[in-house]
């Protein structure tokens, strides 16, 4: 068993020890009241291991440990920035934000422990759906937008107990750094290098930080960053889901991108995605806008958007979508524990996507330290249609682009819903009796053969 320093340790300067006295953290290890059980990350400051806390009678929670990279663990700014992270994601509780626990030391690394997030990160989400030459439907990526978005309304309004404003700018708002959990929640991590009130002076303007691809333009200059700075890299993110490249991938090179991005060159949407909603477009280049003051001025209002969007295309964003998106992309994955109802028509639909003509894909190089290894490139998809069952009501594609529902809350054709509900009762009796007669190993029905799909558009 290790020794574990104070974790209760009052204000006072951080503990600094460099690398050649630290001993790497294995599995089976005691860091504080946690035993480590395996590592499931590393970034540019930390490495994050699952782990567990034992308690009497049999009390057993896992949590996520991140503990300060060895080379860091004397470096006194890096290590000032992970308490700033600690300190600020301490104040923070939203539903769409992993909970923190506790801040330690342990042998000289400072640790922080947080609530274990089940589920992949968006970034492998998106590539799972390149390999599979998909994209998600539209319904599903502005789910995923839709509650980062909610994350970023409550975080760029924290207050402090006394009500002061904290104006936290996450700064690195990507695939990687975002968590779809099996229930189809998704999590906004690693506040690492967020900047608030409260660590301003440790994150001057001139300090270039965050992910290339996803950077706004401000951000790729060194300038001053805002709150719309978070805006932006949404916006690359609702850029990725919905048009399969982020708006930089197709540059050369790094340098090319830090260009592209200062100077607000990318291709438009439908340039490469024709079919894509001009609405949904319109959103994407507000949030992309090279001029912060031309974005929408807040997450709220990017929210409002993107809710009048689902409006009109009469689609209806649910959790429960995302999660059969995740289960259709990720069949090896244990299936959830049975709480849903039987499930009913959904469809998924691969799409042309353009092929990059650069070998950086989206999930990238961070600013201070390009990566030499690409991931590797989106296939060029052919245009085909999945059907996929889930527990949302009949779908009808509309477009030629995404799948578009006709949920049960938009009562416009009164026969076409009375039609629908027969249709349903049917295809409930139908499932019902091959259920019976044939069990599933598991929830998820069979896949239907890919069609092809008419184009066609809104
Ligand atoms: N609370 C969590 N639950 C599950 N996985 C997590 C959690 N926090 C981090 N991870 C995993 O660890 C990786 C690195 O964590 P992150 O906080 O982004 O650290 P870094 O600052 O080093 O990038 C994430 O991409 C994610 O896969
Ligand atoms: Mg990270």
């Amino acid at each position: 068993m290790t020794h574990t320093d104070s974790t209760r340790r009052p204000v006072g300067p951080p503990v600094l020890q460099s690398a050649e006295d630290i001993s790497p953290v294995q599995p089976g290890d005691v860091v504080g009241r946690y035993r480590i059980a395996e590592r499931i990350g590393a970034g540019g400051m930390a490495e994050v291991f699952r782990a567990t806390m034992e308690g009497e009678w049999g009390y057993r929670k896992q949590v996520v440990l991140k503990l300060v990279l060895p080379e860091l663990a004397s470096n006194e700014e890096y290590v000032e920035l992970f308490l700033d992270e600690a300190r600020l994601t301490a104040a923070l509780a939203h539903p769409n934000l992993p909970q923190t626990y506790e801040l330690g030391v342990h042998h000289g690394r400072h640790f922080i422990t947080m609530e274990y997030v089940h589920g992949l990160s968006l970034w492998k989400v998106v590539q799972r759906s390149r390999e599979r030459r998909m994209l998600l439907p539209v319904d599903v990526s502005l789910k995923v937008v839709g509650q980062l978005l909610e994350c970023l309304s409550y975080v760029h309004h924290a207050t402090d107990e006394t009500g002061g404003a904290l104006n936290i700018v996450h700064r690195d708002v990507s695939p990687g750094n975002l968590i779809v959990t099996d229930e189809g929640a998704v999590k906004l991590l690693d506040f690492g290098i967020a900047r608030a009130r409260i660590s301003e002076h440790r994150t001057a303007a001139g300090q270039v930080r965050g992910k290339m691809g996803y950077m706004s333009p401000e951000q790729c200059r060194g300038l001053a960053v805002d709150h719309r700075t978070d805006l932006y890299a949404t916006g690359t993110l609702l850029y990725l889901l919905t048009v399969g490249l982020g708006p930089f991938e197709q540059r050369g090179d790094f340098f090319a991108m830090v260009q592209a991005c200062a100077a607000g060159e990318f291709p438009k949407p439908r340039d490469l995605q024709p079919g894509l909603d001009p609405e949904l477009e319109r959103i994407i280049l507000t949030a992309l806008a090279l001029r912060p003051e031309d974005r929408y001025e807040s997450a709220g209002a990017m929210l409002d958007a993107l809710d009048a969007l689902a409006l009109k295309l009469k689609i209806m964003p649910r959790t429960r979508g995302v999660a059969a998106t995740l289960r259709e992309l990720f069949p090896e994955r244990p299936p959830p524990p049975p709480l849903r109802r039987r499930t009913s028509s959904r469809v998924m639909r691969s799409v042309t996507a353009p092929r990059p003509g650069s070998e950086l894909a989206t999930e990238p190089q961070n600013a201070a330290a390009p990566r030499a290894s690409a991931p590797p490139p989106p296939p060029v998809p052919s245009a085909s249609l999945m059907e996929e069952d889930d527990e949302s009501s009949a779908m009808t594609t509309v477009d030629g682009f995404t799948p578009v529902a006709t949920p049960r809350v938009f009562p416009t054709r009164r026969v076409a819903v009375i039609t629908a509900v027969v249709v349903a009762v049917v295809l409930s009796l139908a499932a019902a009796i091959v259920a019976v007669t044939r069990p599933e190993p598991d929830n998820v029905p069979p896949p239907v053969p890919l069609k092809q799909f008419p184009e066609k558009k809104v």
